[in-house]
């Protein structure tokens, strides 16, 4: 931890303690945010929590990438697409797990054809659990 929460008067306020990142963590985390076909979340999930992470977000999404979202599903079809329906996966994982989290990701959502999709890597400056008060890499 490196900082903490605390009451002055009504307000809840945060002190640093440490580095001066917005939440006043070491930056010691990422975003991974994967783009994948829908029908592969129940796998991609699975084996991220078989890895220990303990939560994530997924929410449908449309995109297109490099065919501009033709001739993927749609292969034939007289009429354009220009969107296609994925599946965006977002989780926050200590530094020391961002490799073996996406070599998982790449392994269960690689089907071999256009449109497997992607993985993004972000800094992650700061995380609070909201129940306990935990920030940083205990509070995911
Ligand atoms: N540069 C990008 N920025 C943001 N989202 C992207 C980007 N490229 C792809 N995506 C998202 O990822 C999804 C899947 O991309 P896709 O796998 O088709 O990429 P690609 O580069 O065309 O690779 P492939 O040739 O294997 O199809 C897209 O529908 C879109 O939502
Ligand atoms: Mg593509």
């Amino acid at each position: 931890m490196f900082g903490e929460w605390g009451k002055t008067g009504t307000t809840i306020e945060y002190k640093e303690l440490g580095t001066d990142s917005s939440l006043g963590q070491k930056t010691t985390m990422k975003l991974i945010t994967a783009v994948i076909k829908p029908f592969k979340l129940d796998e991609v999930r699975e084996i991220l929590v078989d890895l220990g992470m303990h939560g994530m977000t997924a929410t449908e999404v449309k995109g297109f990438g490099r065919q501009k979202g033709q001739s993927e599903m749609y292969r034939g079809a007289e009429y354009e697409v220009s969107f296609l329906p994925k599946m965006k996966l977002e989780l926050v994982v200590p530094d020391d797990a961002v490799d073996a989290v996406i070599t998982a990701i790449q392994a269960q959502a690689r089907t071999g054809r256009i449109g497997d999709g992607k993985i993004f890597v972000t800094e992650c400056t700061g995380v609070v659990r909201i129940r306990t008060g935990e920030v940083g890499v205990e509070a995911l």
